[in-house]
C-alpha cells in the first residue's frame, strides 16, 4: 500500500499540539443546538446572519426551481446560465467595476487570478500574513515573491524601491481586513505606492464585503480607490452566506481571464442555487444597508469589554477579534472549556497563523444579540485569565 510513511506525520503533529479533525456540527449558524444545548457560536464567518435569510433562501431556491442542480458543464462550454452574467453585472455594479467574473470559491478567485497577473519574469509583493490562497496562487504564477512586513507601507515602499529598474511587471497584493488579525491595511497609501511605482494591486476583500462600505461594497469602494486597484476580490462565502468567489475589475482584464485563468476555465461552472443565493444576499445589502454599521458597532463593544479585562485583541478594528495565547495546545485547551460552556470559538493555530501565535479567533455576527455577546466575553475574558 506505500503509506506508512503518513503515521509519522500524523504522530509528530500531534506531538506539537497541532493535529487537526473536521469536527462535525449537527446544524449551521450563529446559534447551534448541540445535545439539546444551546451554543453559540462565535466562529462563523456568516458575519450578518444571512444563511437562513428568507429572501436569500428563497433566491437559491428559485434558481433550483428554474435552473436545476448543476450548470452541467465549464463556463466556456454550457456552463454559463444567464444568472451567472446576472450576478457577475450586479456585483461589478456594487464594487465599482467594469466587470467581474465569479469563481468556484475564494480559494479559486485568488488561485485563477493572481497567475495570469503575473507570470516567471515579474515580481509580486505580498503582505506578510496575506491569505494562504494567495500565496498559493503567488506559487502557481511562478512570479518572484517579495514579502513585506504586515500592514507597513514604508516597508513595501522600500521594497518598491529595491526593485526599481527590474524588468518585468509588478503585483501588490494584500487583503483590506485581514482574516486572522482583523486588522485593516492602510489601503490609500498601498494604492499611492501603487501608482507611483507603476505597479498592479490587488485587493482580496474577503472579509470586507458585506461588512465595510455603502451597501456592503468593502473598502476599496468606500474608499474611493477603484482606478488604484486593478482587482478586487471577495467571497460569497461569509458576510454573502453562501459559497463561491469573484473578482471586479476591467474589462479586458475580464476577457483575459475568461480565455486563460486554469482555475475558471478547468472546472464547472458554479450551481444555479448558489449564484441565486449570491445575488439574494446582495438584495438584502441593498435593502438593509445599515447591517455592516451595525456589526462593526457590536465588533467595537464587544473588543472594549475585552479591553477593560485587560485582554489585548492586536490592531483588530473589524468584526475579527483575535485573543492571542501563543501555545498550541493552550489555545486548544481555552477553546475546548469555552465549547463546554457554550461558547464556539475556534483556536487557529500554525501554521494558519505564524508560529507562537496560536489564537482565539473571535468572530461576531448579527447572529448574536447584545446579551449574549455580554455573556461570551464574560466567558471568554475568564477562560484565558485563569
Ligand atoms: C482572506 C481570504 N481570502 C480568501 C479566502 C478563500 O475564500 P473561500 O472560503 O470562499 O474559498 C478566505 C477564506 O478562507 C480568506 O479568509
Amino acid at each position: 500500500m506505500q503509506n506508512e510513511w503518513i503515521q509519522p506525520i500524523l504522530d509528530e503533529a500531534k506531538a506539537k499540539g497541532l493535529e487537526r479533525t473536521a469536527r462535525v456540527y449537527p446544524e449551521a449558524g450563529g446559534v447551534i443546538k448541540i445535545d439539546g444545548q444551546e451554543v453559540l457560536n462565535f466562529s462563523s464567518n456568516d458575519y450578518l446572519d444571512l444563511g437562513r435569510h428568507p429572501h436569500v433562501v428563497d433566491r437559491a431556491r428559485e434558481a433550483l426551481d428554474h435552473y436545476g442542480i448543476g450548470a452541467t458543464a465549464s463556463r466556456l462550454v454550457t456552463g454559463t446560465l444567464p444568472i451567472h452574467e446576472e450576478l457577475e453585472a450586479r456585483l461589478a455594479r456594487e464594487k465599482g467595476y467594469e466587470s467581474a467574473l465569479v469563481f468556484g470559491s475564494g480559494y479559486m478567485a485568488n488561485a485563477g487570478t493572481i497567475p495570469v497577473l503575473a507570470g516567471r519574469d515579474d515580481l509580486i509583493f505580498a503582505d506578510k500574513l496575506v491569505h494562504a490562497s494567495m500565496i498559493d496562487a503567488c506559487k502557481l504564477s511562478g512570479a518572484k515573491l517579495v514579502r513585506w512586513a504586515h500592514n507597513d507601507a514604508r516597508a513595501l515602499q522600500t521594497r518598491l524601491e529595491q526593485s526599481a529598474g527590474t524588468p518585468g511587471r509588478k503585483l501588490i497584493i494584500t487583503e483590506s481586513v485581514f482574516s486572522m488579525d482583523g486588522d485593516i491595511a492602510p489601503l490609500k497609501e498601498i494604492a499611492a505606492l501603487a501608482e507611483k511605482h507603476g505597479a498592479m494591486l490587488m485587493v482580496d476583500e474577503a472579509h470586507a464585503t458585506g461588512t465595510f462600505g455603502k451597501n456592503g461594497s468593502g473598502l476599496v469602494r468606500e474608499l474611493g480607490i477603484e482606478n488604484a486597484v486593478t482587482v478586487s476580490m471577495g467571497t460569497m462565502s461569509k458576510a454573502m452566506a453562501g459559497y463561491g468567489g469573484f473578482i471586479a475589475c476591467s474589462n479586458n482584464l475580464r476577457q483575459l481571464l475568461v480565455g486563460s485563468s486554469r482555475a475558471f476555465i478547468y472546472t464547472t461552472a458554479p450551481p444555479p442555487a448558489v449564484i441565486g443565493a449570491a445575488l439574494g444576499a446582495l438584495d438584502v445589502f441593498e435593502a438593509s444597508p445599515r447591517l455592516g454599521s451595525i456589526l462593526q458597532a457590536n465588533a467595537d463593544y464587544f473588543r472594549s469589554m475585552l479591553h477593560e479585562a485587560g485582554l489585548d485583541t492586536l490592531q483588530s478594528q473589524s468584526q475579527i477579534i483575535p485573543i492571542v495565547i501563543g501555545d498550541n495546545e493552550k489555545a486548544v485547551a481555552i477553546s475546548q472549556k469555552l465549547r463546554d460552556q457554550g461558547i464556539i470559538c475556534a483556536a487557529i493555530r500554525p501554521p494558519t497563523v505564524p508560529p507562537g501565535s496560536a489564537r482565539l479567533r473571535i468572530s461576531i455576527t448579527l447572529a448574536h444579540l447584545v446579551d449574549e455577546l455580554e455573556r461570551a466575553a464574560k466567558l471568554i475574558i475568564a477562560a484565558v485569565k485563569n
